[in-house]
């Protein structure tokens, strides 16, 4: 895919020629393949009318709605092929089937704003970096009376370099609400990053809605207290907060949250996490529990716990409804597993276990484990999606059709690309957002540990070299990770998000020629005013 839309990109006819470094009146972020200043500008008045070819139609009604809060504008959206109207003034989105699905061209002169583009992505994408070129309170939420509307005059030919661009988010350590969780996806698609990973059950809580098993929200969805504090395991914490902390989605707050993300061309990645992360699961069904002398409850600590999935056959079958009930919600491609840090103890321990593990001619309790996600791989297979786990689904073998994240570093990711399996980077050295961003730890909030600053994401390269060219294709892109066990609220989340998302959205989109941390770091502050007026809590640098 990557490169199917850089060969398209190739055949643009104007040749860049050489590039000066992006100035701030250009604060393209991330930044675009070719950018070309040019003279004058084009100011938006509520006379611009937006002329869309039919297949863009939409794109320009959530471009005109978006603006429309900070301008007071109702522009005008005409519909119609739009080849023969790139002459007249306005705003023109014309369909050019030559570029690829994401890729798009923008030409801003004193008369007229000209986007190309193939298909809907594009032309959003080519609308995001109009934007940016407007002044920064095109981003508020209501006209403060005393703006131009001036756009710098430029032509730009972009296409993102990865497929995948992505942000998770750990909703179950701690529960955020459904109006902050579209804000972040508002975030990313500033940012012109296109998956949100929506990590929705955990040891400590079960989020998501299923009709079939109500008892995973009723009784899952809800821990008695919370450590304060770092977990130390020796001697045991002791320090909670006396408080319930409960969270879940609806089946129509999942719905809202997709349909509002797919307008803005994030497509959700859900993630039901087995055979480990599911105590709160467990707790609800003690039928699934590999121990089931002992009630875990829903855990009020972090780390790892001891309890997992037991992997019977009815087990199987209550995850497969489980995953019914998600397919029908979230129409992506991707279904995540989870499949990581499930420690093997209670299977050890537990005779019926050890019995099916023989019984199904299994090696040992990775092989169990990995049958167990065969499982899931076959039944999505089946439905026509995609399975992806956490790179511990290597051990005991790899599912067939399995795309791996690699999160212990990138050695799971390139042993999945030499085996022909597509990847998904998730190294903890570059892209876990819940690592500090500073060593001077006394002024920084509790954090997990490690340290990843901005200049550290920016420095990231998701192609490992160990790759030959084409095992890397098999490198579908990278993602950040958030996860909150120490981020306890939305304000928390942006502190640690941003600006880093704003550094990990240029390796992914940018060409790697065109990353310069000088570069990005001129242009930066032009783009940390427009993270102020969508009221975003970034570190300041
Ligand atoms: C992970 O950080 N346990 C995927």
């Amino acid at each position: 895919m990557r490169h199917l839309i850089v060969a398209a990109l190739l055949t643009l006819p104007a040749p860049a020629p050489a590039m000066p470094a992006d100035s701030s009146a250009y604060a393209i972020v991330p930044r675009p393949v070719v950018l070309v200043p040019r003279a004058g500008a084009f100011t938006l008045t509520a006379r611009t009318v937006v002329h869309a070819d039919p297949a863009f139609a939409g794109v320009a009604r959530r471009f005109v709605r978006d603006v429309a809060n900070p301008t007071g504008f109702d522009l005008t959206v005409v519909r119609r092929a739009t080849a023969g109207t790139a002459a007249g003034g306005g705003i023109v989105l014309v369909h050019r089937a030559a570029l690829g699905p994401e890729a798009y061209t923008l030409d801003v002169s004193p008369t007229r704003v000209v986007i190309t583009a193939s298909g809907p992505a594009g032309a959003f994408y080519g609308l995001e970096t109009l934007k940016q070129l407007l002044p920064a309170s095109i981003y508020r939420d209501a006209p403060l009376g005393n703006t131009t509307w001036r756009a710098a005059a430029v032509h730009v030919e972009d296409a993102p370099r990865f497929a995948w661009r992505g942000s998770h988010l750990d909703v179950a350590r701690h529960f955020e609400s459904k109006e902050f969780v579209k804000k972040y996806i508002n975030l990313l698609a500033r940012h012109k990053m296109n998956r949100f990973h929506w990590h929705l059950t955990e040891d400590q809580g079960w989020r998501i809605e299923i009709k079939k098993y109500p008892l995973l929200t009723e009784i899952g969805s809800c821990r008695e207290q919370t450590l304060v504090g770092p977990y130390i395991t020796n001697p045991k914490p002791s320090n909670f907060d006396s408080k319930r902390h409960c969270g879940f989605y609806t089946q129509d707050d999942v719905r809202e949250v997709v349909a509002y993300a797919a307008e803005r061309m994030i497509t959700v990645v859900p993630e039901i996490e087995m055979p480990g992360h599911a105590q709160a699961a467990i707790h609800a069904y003690p039928r699934l529990s590999s121990r089931p002398d002992s009630s875990p409850g829903v855990l009020q600590v972090w780390g790892v716990s001891d309890f997992i999935l037991n992997p019977t056959d009815s087990t199987v079958a209550f995850m497969q409804d489980v995953l019914t009930e998600v397919l029908a919600l979230f129409p992506g491609p991707y279904i995540h597993i989870g499949g990581d840090e499930a420690g093997k103890a209670q299977w050890k321990a537990n005779p019926q276990i050890q019995a099916r593990i023989t019984a199904l001619g299994l090696k040992d309790e990775h092989e169990m484990q990995s049958w167990f996600i065969r499982q899931m791989d076959t039944f999505l297979t089946a439905r026509g999606r995609r399975m992806i786990g956490w790179d511990e689904i290597l051990e005991g073998g790899l599912a067939e059709n399995a795309t791996v994240m690699s999160w212990r570093g990138m050695d799971g990711g390139i042993a999945a690309a030499k085996a022909n399996h597509d990847v998904v980077m998730a190294p903890g050295s570059h892209t876990y957002f819940d690592h500090y961003q500073s060593l001077d730890k006394s002024k920084e909030p509790l954090a997990i540990g490690g340290f990843t600053p901005i200049d550290s994401v920016y420095a990231f390269e998701p192609v490992p070299p160990q790759l030959t060219a084409t095992e890397a294709k098999h490198v579908l892109g990278a993602q950040a990770q958030l996860w909150t066990e120490y981020i306890p609220n939305a304000k928390h989340v942006e502190y640690m998000a941003y600006p880093r998302m704003v550094a990990l959205s240029e390796v992914l989109w940018s060409a790697k020629a065109r990353r310069d941390y000088a570069d990005f770091s001129t242009r930066l502050p032009a783009h940390l005013a427009r993270l102020d007026a969508l009221d975003v809590n970034y570190r300041k640098q």
